[in-house]
Formats: C-alpha cells, sequence, structure tokens
C-alpha cells in the first residue's frame, strides 16, 4: 500500500426526507443568498424545487433560482452563472440534481471567485484556488460529484469536455434521500449504475501491490451495485435497493476506495470524446468502452481480471485459463450491461469506426502522448480500445 492523505469533508445526510434539512444545513454553512442551480426541469415536475424554495423561506435565506444544466454540461451556462453570482453576491451555490447540476454549479463556485476565464481551470492553465461554498440535494446516484472534488464541463467551441478540480469545489454537504431518485427513467438509472461501478473499476484496475483491503471494498461494491441494479430494473420502488444504489455511487468516487493505489482513468478519458463527439450519456458510453478497455488491457494483470471474473461476476473456474475466466468475465459484464438496457457497441450509440482518428486526435489534445496508469495508452492503443468497441 502507498502512503496516502484521505480528506473527504462532506457531511452527508442520507435517508428518507432528508431534504427537509436543507435549510438547516445553508444555516449552519453560512449562505446568505443562495444561488439554486438546476437542470431543465425534472425538479420542477417533481415538485422537489418548490419545496426546497419553502424551506428556504422559512428560514429566511435569500435565493436565485438558475436552471438550464444540461447533461454533459456546457461552458456556456457556466459563464452566466459566474456572471450572476457576481452580480448578485452569491455566497453559496445550491445544485440540486445529477452530476451535471452539480458539475455546472463547481465550474460556477470556482469561477466566480476567478478574474481571469473559469476554461483555465479546465486546460490545465491555472489551478482554482477559491470558491463560492456548494451544497448538493441530490435527484441521480451515478456521478459522485456530490462527494467528489471535480467537475466535468464541455466547452461548446470545439466541444471539448475536460476535467478539473481540487478540495475547493467539494460539497460541504450533500443531501441524498433516495426517494427522489424513484421518478428516473430506466435509461439514467441505469446509466449511473454503469457510471458508479466504472468509478470503481477506474480504481480497481491498479498494478499497486498489496492492496487487498481496497481491492476486496472494490469488489464488495460491485457486488451490492450489481445485486441493487438488478432489484432496481425490476422495482423502481424499492427504497432498499435505490439506498444502496446511492450509496455506493457516494462512495464509489469520496475517495475512499482508491486509496494507498494508483488510479487509472484512462477509460474515463476515452469516453469523454464519445460524450463530446455524439453526446452520449456519461454512463451509456462507459458501458461501450469498458469491455473494450478491459479486453485491450487484459495481458497487464491477468491474474486481476480473473479475479474480478470469480469475486464479482461469478464466473465459475473449473478447468478453465485464467484467460478464458477472464474472458468470461467480460462477458458477464456485457450481458448485465445489456438487461439493464445499456448500449455495449460504437452503433449503438450511433458512434462511426470512420471517427476513430478524429477522436484520438482529440482525445491527446494537449496531454502527452501516454496516460493511464494500468496500461498507459498510447495513440496507437486508444485506436485499438475503440476498434474493439465497434465489435
Ligand atoms: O436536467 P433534468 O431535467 O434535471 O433531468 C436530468 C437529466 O435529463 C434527469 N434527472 C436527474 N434526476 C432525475 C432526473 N429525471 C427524473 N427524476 C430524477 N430524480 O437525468 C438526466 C441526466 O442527468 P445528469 O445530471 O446529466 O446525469 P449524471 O448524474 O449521470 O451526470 C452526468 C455528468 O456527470 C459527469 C459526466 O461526465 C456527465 O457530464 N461526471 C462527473 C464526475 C465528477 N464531477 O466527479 C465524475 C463522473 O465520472 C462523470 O464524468
Ligand atoms: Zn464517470
Amino acid at each position: 500500500m502507498r502512503n496516502f492523505t484521505f480528506y473527504s469533508p462532506t457531511e452527508f445526510v442520507f435517508g428518507r426526507k432528508t431534504e427537509e434539512q436543507v435549510g438547516i444545513l445553508l444555516k449552519k454553512y453560512g449562505a446568505s443568498k443562495v444561488l439554486i442551480h438546476f437542470g431543465g426541469g425534472s425538479i420542477i415536475k417533481s415538485g422537489l424545487l418548490p419545496r426546497i424554495e419553502t424551506l428556504l423561506k422559512t428560514e429566511n435565506i435569500k435565493y436565485i433560482l438558475f436552471g438550464g444544466a444540461q447533461p454533459n454540461p456546457r461552458s456556456g451556462l457556466v459563464y452566466q452563472g459566474i456572471k450572476l453570482c457576481k452580480r448578485e453576491n452569491i455566497d453559496f451555490i445550491l445544485a440540486v440534481g445529477g452530476g451535471s447540476a452539480i458539475d455546472s454549479a463547481k465550474a460556477i463556485a470556482a469561477g466566480a471567485k476567478y478574474d481571469g476565464d473559469f476554461w483555465d481551470f479546465f486546460d490545465g492553465t491555472a489551478i482554482i484556488k477559491a470558491a463560492i461554498k456548494i451544497g448538493v440535494v441530490l435527484t441521480l446516484p451515478a456521478s459522485g460529484s456530490e462527494g467528489s472534488h471535480r467537475s466535468v464541463i464541455t466547452k461548446e467551441e470545439g466541444m471539448l469536455k475536460r476535467g478539473a478540480g481540487n478540495e475547493f469545489i467539494r460539497p460541504v454537504f450533500s443531501i441524498i434521500n433516495p426517494e427522489l431518485t424513484f421518478t428516473l427513467p430506466a435509461y439514467q438509472t441505469a446509466a449511473g449504475i454503469v457510471d458508479m461501478m466504472s468509478h470503481i473499476f477506474e480504481r480497481y484496475l491498479t498494478k499497486t501491490p498489496n492492496v487487498d483491503l481496497t481491492d476486496r471494498l472494490c469488489e464488495a461494491t460491485l457486488v451490492s451495485i450489481i445485486e441493487a441494479g438488478r432489484k432496481v430494473m425490476d422495482d423502481p420502488y424499492d427504497y432498499e435497493a435505490r439506498a444502496t444504489l446511492c450509496w455506493s455511487g457516494t462512495i464509489a468516487h469520496n475517495g475512499i476506495l482508491g486509496v494507498g493505489r494508483v488510479e487509472d482513468w484512462a477509460t474515463h478519458q476515452l469516453e469523454h470524446e464519445l460524450s463530446a463527439r455524439y453526446d452520449v450519456t456519461h454512463g451509456a458510453g462507459l458501458a461501450v468502452m469498458f469491455p473494450a478497455y478491459m479486453k485491450y488491457a487484459l495481458d497487464t494483470d491477468i491474474k486481476r481480471f480473473q479475479r474480478l471474473a470469480i469475486n464479482v461476476w461469478g464466473v465459475e473456474s473449473g478447468s478453465l485459463t485464467p484467460t478464458e475466466i477472464a474472458l468470461n468475465g467480460i462477458s458477464a459484464m456485457k450481458t448485465f450491461f445489456k438487461k439493464i438496457g445499456m448500449p455495449t457497441s460504437f452503433s449503438e450509440i450511433g458512434a462511426l469506426e470512420k471517427d476513430i482518428d478524429f477522436l484520438v486526435n482529440k482525445l491527446f489534445q494537449g496531454k502527452s502522448n501516454n496516460f493511464g496508469a494500468f496500461k498507459p495508452l498510447t495513440p496507437e492503443g486508444a485506436r485499438m480500445v475503440y476498434r474493439i468497441a465497434c465489435e
């Protein structure tokens, strides 16, 4: 195990009706004028937004509504949000929604405390040194953004999807009521399941030795997600299964499963190019990319893939070779993704084999010619993974 610092100071308030504490939590964290940032209107339709407004009024907290964060949130709205925060002297941003609303809120929070262009944080030319405080009411377990210190934004000009982050943009509190996820369309639930599993795979695929404890935590969380995922697809109102997914989504990405080990994250970057080019849902893009990446990286550590197949996918080892066991694990993963309604190949998301060179060129724009830590990815390697995803 490598040396590490684990610092994850978000206050998580979890369970039924917990959104009723939003006013009290805002006061606790010193909010006096709040920007309530949300997406395209699901929280208006569900009645969550009017309930939150009432709770803020009860606590005499001033607020402004600012909606419109779209899936794969865009830079244009971030610029508008930054202007609004500066003009209105906003001192707290409450994100209500999924990863897109939260990430957009994080970018606004950092941009409002910066004199330059907020995109500097995303193209790596500046580091976030301050941000308006952020709180979250989560409605979609997927991105883990409610507990993470990252934000992922798409710049409209050139459709570049890039991430940035540091401790200043980690939410100070996150309210997670699994009941708020009952209204999710099945497709979003499934995409969320794949995204949280992928956050674990990115950490599980490591070359760091002696990380048995986190390996087992990763495997246990994956098994819990798969079991709860099956239940939720059958019954969207299964509270306990929704609760398991909600908490799994958070711990998959708040850092606890990655301590003491080198993480990978190549597959996320491969996927971000699909989201940027085809506006595909992040989790759906990952369902296409992870089986392909795992096949590509199989020879890096066959024992690790064998272990994943047996401990997570329940593959019977019998008289099979390690490679056969590992490949059966990848097949089981693909079958699960398909069963919950996710795509697993390029054609199902409208991606085209002829675009591969374009995707690879964008992927390596502003990066060195080699990234990822498990099986370092070169342009030729990336081309290979995209080609496997066409199968
Ligand atoms: O916009 P509204 O109307 O709210 O509808 C949303 C949206 O259409 C809808 N939705 C959310 N909660 C709902 C609901 N519909 C009904 N009932 C509810 N309770 O679901 C749709 C998708 O929402 P979105 O926020 O885009 O999804 P998700 O949470 O999967 O977030 C995806 C974004 O997170 C980024 C992704 O790249 C993507 O842009 N990620 C952020 C990370 C981070 N900050 O650490 C890490 C992740 O790897 C990921 O990259
Ligand atoms: Zn993700």
